[in-house]
């Protein structure tokens, strides 16, 4: 249950998220299974579900960590960027996969997208654990979804936040509205 009783509802259950992890997992392992993919994580909001998605990977692969903030207030972004901290890893000639925690507006995937190409790797592809299509902007689309959520609501857990706070709980819920208002 929810310690700290800031979830007005649980939207997805830690049980329903470890299975779509696992079955994103075997997606993955199936469509790589004669490459080698460097996961680049969006710090840090991706962290949880890199870890996880990472565990359920049967071929050969890396990890990278790139960190970018966002303009714009706490619950909608703008897209342009800070680029924060940088990959360590060369990724040119390489196959990747970027994993965000969740595509809103798709103002920083599109963004985060065109800087990673400058690096010219081989093949990009997007992994989000959440898409929420309602509020969509641009035309970037994710390559494996873990959840699709078709309302605008602000969400917490498993890795997502508010001012920083929520990442921990190992479900995702509906964050009470005097919380984010
Ligand atoms: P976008 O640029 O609008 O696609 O926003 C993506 C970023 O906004 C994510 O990486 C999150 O940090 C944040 N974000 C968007 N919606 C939510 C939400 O419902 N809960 C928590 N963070 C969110
Ligand atoms: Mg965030």
């Amino acid at each position: 249950m929810d310690s700290y009783n800031v979830c007005e509802k649980t939207l997805i259950s830690s049980d329903e998220i470890k299975k779509r992890v696992s079955e994103l997992g075997c997606q993955i392992s199936h469509d790589y299974k004669d490459k080698e993919v460097i996961f680049i994580s969006v710090l840090n909001g991706s962290f949880m579900f890199t870890s996880d998605l990472m565990k359920e990977i049967h071929t050969l692969c890396s990890v990278d960590f790139i960190q970018i903030s966002t303009y714009g207030n706490s619950t909608q972004s703008s897209g342009d960027f800070i680029l924060k901290k940088d990959l360590s890893m060369n990724i040119e000639g390489k196959d990747i996969i970027i994993i965000e925690d969740i595509i809103d507006s798709g103002f920083t995937l599109s963004n985060l997208v065109e800087f990673l190409k400058s690096k010219n790797p081989a093949s990009i592809k997007i992994a989000a654990f959440i898409d929420k299509p309602a509020k969509r902007k641009t035309k970037v689309k994710a390559d494996y979804v873990g959840f699709v959520i078709n309302h605008d609501y602000f969400i917490v857990g498993y890795g997502l936040d508010f001012s920083q706070k929520y990442r921990n709980l190992p479900y995702v819920g509906i964050l009470k509205e005097h919380l984010h208002s």
